[in-house]
């Protein structure tokens, strides 16, 4: 199976169904101090957990999180890092990423028996790179010049590009920010691709990228 890109609008998530979630999650989303941003943290982790069982052809509720953190470790009593399930106490043949912007979500995973490839997904407002120092500090000097040398209407569109594209990659990669994203160009890498946001579902306004890696095997 190809990898899976899906889009969800999270406040037409029910999130009556939060019981099927677990202790941990249920933990991190009691201590948002916000009403709204429990309900999508909550609606985000439903709709990825129903997104996996439907490519496993499983039951929602049959699933345990696994979550894996390069800092803390790995298992069901982690409520963050990137995600990935269990099914009996076995992992399940399934690579996933999820991010969400706003109202919105993206889930992107992919079948994998032998768990030896990685995906990273990532979406964002166009305006959210539109700040002072944003290339100076988080861009390649190759991706600065790129910058430099597209006409300034354009110039949006391509940082919040760039932008997701790292994220996706981060993602992949496991390590999120924990790596600097001025030390990794994504202009040309061939694991990372944009995607139009209108194919999915998503408002012209949101930018979106997916990273697939594909990793030694691990027997
Ligand atoms: C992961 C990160 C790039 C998220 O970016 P963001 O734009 O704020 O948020 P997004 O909605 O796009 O992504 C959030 C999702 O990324 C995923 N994620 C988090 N850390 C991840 C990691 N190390 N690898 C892969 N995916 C990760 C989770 O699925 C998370 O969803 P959740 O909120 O349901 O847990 C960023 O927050 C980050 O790097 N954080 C971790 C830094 C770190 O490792 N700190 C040490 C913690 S102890």
């Amino acid at each position: 199976m190809m990898l899976q890109v899906r889009a969800f609008q999270l406040s037409n998530v029910d999130v009556g169904r939060s019981w099927i979630l677990d202790p941990a999650e249920l933990t991190r989303a009691a201590l948002f101090s916000g009403e709204l941003p429990r309900r999508r943290f909550l609606a985000g982790r439903l709709v990825q957990r129903h997104f996996a069982a439907e490519l496993l052809g499983l039951a929602d509720d049959r699933l345990e999180i696994d979550y894996h953190c390069p800092a803390c470790g790995q298992g069901s009593w982690l409520n963050h890092g990137r995600p990935g399930y269990t099914v009996e106490g076995r992992p399940v043949p399934l690579v996933l990423s999820l991010s969400r912007c706003g109202d919105w979500a993206v889930v992107a995973g992919q079948l994998d028996a032998d768990l030896t490839g990685a995906v990273g997904v990532d979406v964002e407002d166009e305006s959210s790179t539109a700040f002072e120092g944003f290339d100076a500090t988080l861009l390649t000097d190759g991706e600065q010049r790129l910058t430099l040398s597209t006409p300034e209407h354009s110039r949006p569109q391509l940082r919040a590009q760039l932008w997701t594209r790292k994220e996706a990659l981060l993602k992949a990669l496991g390590t999120g920010l924990a790596r600097e994203p001025n030390g990794i160009d994504v202009v040309a890498d061939p694991r990372v691709r944009s995607m139009a946001p209108e194919p999915l579902g998503l408002p012209s306004n949101l930018v979106v990228a997916v990273a697939w890696l594909a990793l030694p095997p691990r027997r």
